[in-house]
């Protein structure tokens, strides 16, 4: 593929909307792309560059990393690295990039969870793999109950003073710890920007375990990962398992995840989705932008054709 690319003149003007992200002055995009699958080192450059591209054309301005994505873990931000290099030299600052650290990234007790010594290298390494000076965001990646909350989120406080992150977040973290966490960021001036959870059709417990209210009343934003469901609520399992499809590679989307029941609910939403003239990911994903705090929705891909799908949510229906 050339890697001369001009984005799209219209990126702003092709139906894509922003959001503020609770109390803060970001806009995101509604739409966000994650980079968790499909963008490691088992993909070609130039079916990530492609993807990309597409979203950054169609004004999806928030790309959503991890230290271990990959695979291997690092691939997906050293693909990153490479497309900023190229592709996205010029438009540095019309990007929103996030990473995290938090889970098992290398080998040895410093690799995995939220002590400062784990924190502080691990920015470092994703900032190398990057090849940026900053990150947007910084997220701790999960809950680490071994690790005093104060010495965490004090290693994320000193990441921004020194310039690395711009705005911290706080992904998968249990309701009390999570006021803590926000209680804390505020006093040291650095308050958090987002929440990242899952919350899509089949799972709700953002919102019964009262994470998406205390989001509204601290002024965070909150951001759904994973919210086709990592694909079930979508039409790709409704007449059978495609050979190239998550559930068939059988790593963190299960075969026994979709039970008969589920089969038959998904089909019913289809054919209600469809009375509606839309698809079944868009009715999905329509859902939980319109759910309490929710500042935007991060979509896996793994085609430029389901991006494109995904985006339609935003369209407006007669
Ligand atoms: N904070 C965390 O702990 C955490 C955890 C998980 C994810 N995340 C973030 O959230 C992002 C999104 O997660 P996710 O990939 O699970 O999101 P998702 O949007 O629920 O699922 C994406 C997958 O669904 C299928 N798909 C998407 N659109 C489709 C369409 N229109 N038609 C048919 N199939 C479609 C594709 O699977 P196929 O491969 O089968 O085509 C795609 O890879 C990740 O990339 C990551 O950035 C964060």
């Amino acid at each position: 593929m050339n890697t001369t690319y001009q984005p799209s003149p219209r990126r702003y003007e092709s139906g894509m909307a922003y959001a503020r992200c609770g109390r803060s002055g970001v806009m995101l995009p509604r739409i966000s792309l994650g980079l968790w699958q499909n963008f490691g080192a088992t993909v070609s450059l130039d079916h990530s560059r492609g993807l990309c591209r597409y979203a950054f054309d169609h004004g999806i301005t928030h790309f959503d990393l991890a230290n271990n994505y990959g695979p291997p873990p690092g691939s997906a931000e050293e693909t990153m690295g490479r497309l900023l290099a190229t592709d996205f030299a010029a438009h540095r600052d019309e990007l929103f990039l996030s990473t995290k650290a938090g889970y098992e990234m290398w080998p040895g007790p410093y690799g995995n969870w939220g002590s400062r010594k784990s924190l502080m290298a691990s920015i470092d390494q994703s900032l190398g793999r990057l090849g940026v000076d900053y990150v947007d965001l910084f997220y701790i990646h999960r809950y680490d109950p071994l690790t005093p909350i104060e010495e965490t989120l004090r290693a994320m406080v000193d990441i921004v003073r020194q310039g690395k992150a711009l705005y911290l977040g706080i992904s998968r973290w249990p309701l009390e710890a999570t006021r803590q966490a926000f209680d804390y960021l505020a006093a040291h001036d650095t308050p958090a920007l987002i929440y990242q959870g899952r919350l899509n059709l089949l799972d709700r417990a953002p919102q019964t375990e009262g994470i998406t209210a205390l989001c509204r009343e601290a002024g965070v934003g909150f951001i759904s990962f994973s919210p086709l469901a990592q694909g079930l609520l979508t039409d790709r399992y409704l007449h059978g398992v495609p050979a190239d499809s998550r559930l068939a590679r059988s790593g963190s989307l299960r075969p026994e995840m979709l039970t008969p029941e589920l089969l038959s609910q998904l089909k019913t939403w289809n054919e209600e989705a469809a009375t509606q003239g839309q698809t079944l990911a868009e009715m999905a994903l329509r859902w939980v932008l319109q759910q309490e705090a929710v500042t935007s929705v991060i979509v896996g891909a793994s085609s430029v054709e389901q991006l494109a799908v995904n985006l339609g949510a935003l369209a407006e229906k007669p």
